[in-house]
C-alpha cells in the first residue's frame, strides 16, 4: 500500500505543476483591442485570456461585415505573450470587423465563447448575439461527473469500511463486497467514457490523461477481483480497492476549480473533501449492500456496534465535509447572494440542502434505530426506509456537486478588465470588472466595478460607478449575453 501511495503523491505532484490554469478562459485584452478605431490594418489578432486556453480546441475567427472569414484559419498559442491565441491576417482593406473567439480550458475542457469588434477608417460594426458566454453542462457531462463520484464514493468507501470498520467474514458478504467492487468499477469507468464522449476530438492533453487514468483504475478495481487469493488475499485486495479509489478521486481533483486556482491549499481541501464524502457515502452503501442482507441472522449486538462505529466515523467524515465545503465556498462566492442569484450558488444551496435532510436521517439512524439495535429490539424496517432514502439523498447531492464542478464560480479569478458584454434590443451593455484581488475580497474586489450602458450605434458612453449588488443586479437583466 505504502509504495502505491507514494506514487499517487508523486503523479499528482506532476500532474498539478504540470497545468494549474482556470477552467474558463475568459478574455482579458486584445490586440486591436475591443472596439479600436485604427487607421491601419493590422497583420494578425491577438486575444489575451485569463488563463491557458487549449489551442487544438480553441478558435479566433476574424469577419468581415458581411460575415466572410478574412483570417488565415493559423490560430496558435503563442510563445512570447502569456495565454494569448493569435491568428494571421491577410491584407484587408477600410471596414468593421468582428472578432469572434471560442477558447476550450486547458484543465477540464470548458467552452467559453464571445465577440469583439474593431474597423478600419469606418464605423463599428453591430455584434450579433451570440448565446450565452460560457454554454451550460450538458446532460452527458452532468451523468458522467455524478457517476465518476459515485464510482470514487463506492471503491474508496468500501475499502476503507471493510479495512477498518467490519472486515466480512461470511460468506455471503463477500460475495457482496465483490459485486459491490465491481459497481463502483462500472460506474467509474461508464462516468469516464460520457466525460470523453461529451468532450469529442477536442478534448485537451491533460484532461484526456487524467480520464484515462480515472478509467484505468475502475478497470483495475475490477481486474483485482480475478487474481487468486494465493496472489492477492482478501486483505491486501481491500487496500488496492481503497487506493484505485483514491487514485480516481484524485484526478477529479486535478480537474477542479481548486486545481485550476493553482493554489495547493484548495487542491488539498478539495481533495480531503472528497476523501470524507467517500468514506461516508461509500460506507453507507457498503453497509447497506454487504452488511444489511445478512443482519437478521446476526448477533443484533455485533450489528449494533457496527452502526455505531460506522456511526462515529461518518461524524468526524461529516465535520471534514463541512469544514472544507464552507472553506472552499468562502473562496469561490463574492457575496452571500451568489448562493441565489447565481447557477454555482443555486448549486451549492442545494448540496447544503441535502446535506442538511441527509444529517437528520443520519441521527435518528445513530440515536434511535442504532441503539435499538443493539438492544436487540426490532428496528430493521425503519432502519432500512432510512437507509434507502440516504442513498437516494446522497444520488442527488452528487447530481448537484456535478452542476457545481461544471459551472464557473461567481469569483473565479481571471485578472479580467472587462468581464461581460451583452447586446441587448440594441444596446450593448458592458460591465467592466477590477482585477481581483484575493486577499482583500471585501474591500477591494468590486471597489473599481464600472457599469458602461451605450447604444449600439456607439454614442458617449453613459459611465457610472456603482455598488457590487447593483452592478450584479443590472448584469442580470433580461437579454442573452454576447
Ligand atoms: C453529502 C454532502 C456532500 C457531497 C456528497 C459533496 C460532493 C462534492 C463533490 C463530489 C465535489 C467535487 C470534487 C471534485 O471534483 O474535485 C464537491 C466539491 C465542492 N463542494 Fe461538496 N459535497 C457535499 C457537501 C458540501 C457542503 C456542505 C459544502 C458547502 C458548505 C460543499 C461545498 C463544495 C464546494 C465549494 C466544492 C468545490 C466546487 C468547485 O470545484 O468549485 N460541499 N463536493
Amino acid at each position: 500500500m505504502r509504495p502505491l501511495l507514494a506514487a499517487l503523491v508523486a503523479a499528482s505532484v506532476l500532474i498539478l505543476m504540470g497545468g494549474a490554469a482556470a477552467a474558463h478562459a475568459n478574455y482579458v485584452k486584445s490586440n486591436p483591442a475591443s472596439d479600436a478605431r485604427l487607421t491601419k490594418p493590422p497583420t494578425e489578432v491577438r486575444v489575451t485570456f485569463s488563463e491557458t486556453p487549449d489551442a487544438r480546441g480553441s478558435d479566433v475567427a476574424v469577419l468581415d461585415v458581411n460575415g466572410n472569414r478574412v483570417d488565415a484559419h493559423d490560430v496558435t498559442l503563442v510563445s512570447d505573450e502569456v495565454n494569448t491565441l493569435r491568428v494571421s491576417l491577410g491584407a484587408i482593406g477600410d471596414g468593421g470587423y468582428l472578432v469572434s473567439w471560442t477558447t476550450v480550458s486547458a484543465v477540464d475542457g470548458h467552452e467559453t465563447k464571445g465577440a469583439f469588434a474593431f474597423a478600419i477608417n469606418a464605423p463599428l460594426p453591430a455584434i450579433k448575439d451570440i448565446g450565452p458566454s460560457a454554454p451550460p453542462p450538458t446532460a452527458l457531462e452532468i451523468a458522467g461527473r455524478a457517476l465518476s463520484y459515485g464510482g470514487v464514493a463506492v471503491l474508496t468507501g468500501l475499502g476503507f469500511f471493510t479495512m477498518f470498520i467490519r472486515v466480512p467474514a461470511a460468506d455471503g458478504e463477500v460475495r457482496r463486497e465483490r459485486r459491490l467492487v465491481m459497481i463502483g468499477g462500472a460506474a467509474l469507468i461508464g462516468g469516464t467514457a460520457l466525460l470523453a464522449l461529451n468532450q469529442g476530438a477536442n478534448i485537451p492533453g491533460r484532461l484526456l490523461l487524467l480520464l484515462a487514468l480515472r478509467g484505468f483504475a475502475g478497470v483495475a478495481a475490477v481486474s483485482a477481483l480475478v487474481l487468486p487469493s494465493r496472489l492477492l488475499p482478501a486483505d491486501a485486495r481491500r487496500e488496492a480497492t481503497a487506493f484505485f479509489g483514491l487514485a480516481a478521486g484524485l484526478t477529479a481533483t486535478l480537474v477542479s476549480h481548486a486545481a485550476a486556482s493553482g493554489d495547493l491549499r484548495y487542491v488539498a481541501l478539495d481533495y480531503l473533501h472528497v476523501i470524507a464524502i467517500s468514506i461516508w457515502l461509500g460506507g453507507v452503501v457498503a453497509f447497506s449492500y454487504v452488511v444489511m442482507p445478512s443482519a437478521r441472522a446476526e448477533d443484533p449486538m455485533g450489528l449494533g456496534r457496527t452502526i455505531w462505529r460506522f456511526s462515529l466515523t461518518a461524524l468526524a467524515a461529516i465535520a471534514v465535509i463541512i469544514t472544507t465545503g464552507t472553506l472552499q465556498s468562502l473562496d469561490r462566492l463574492v457575496l452571500i447572494e451568489d448562493l441565489v442569484e447565481t447557477p454555482y450558488g443555486i448549486a451549492l444551496l442545494a448540496k447544503i440542502v441535502l446535506l442538511t435532510l441527509l444529517l437528520g436521517l443520519g441521527a435518528l439512524n445513530l440515536l434511535v434505530w442504532g441503539p435499538r439495535m443493539r438492544r436487540g429490539l426490532a428496528a430493521s424496517a425503519q432502519f432500512w426506509r432510512g437507509v434507502i432514502a440516504e442513498t437516494g439523498l446522497f444520488a442527488g447531492v452528487l447530481v448537484a456537486a456535478a452542476f457545481l464542478t461544471s459551472f464557473a464560480p461567481p469569483a473565479q479569478a481571471n485578472g479580467a478588465a472587462f468581464d461581460e458584454t451583452k447586446h441587448t434590443s440594441g444596446i450593448r451593455i458592458e460591465l467592466l470588472t477590477a482585477t481581483v484581488r484575493r486577499r482583500s475580497r471585501s474591500a477591494s474586489r468590486w471597489s473599481s466595478t464600472t457599469w458602461a450602458s451605450k447604444s449600439s450605434s456607439r454614442p458617449s458612453a453613459r459611465r457610472a460607478s456603482t455598488s457590487p449588488r447593483a452592478a450584479r443586479r443590472r448584469c442580470s437583466a433580461p437579454g442573452r449575453s454576447r
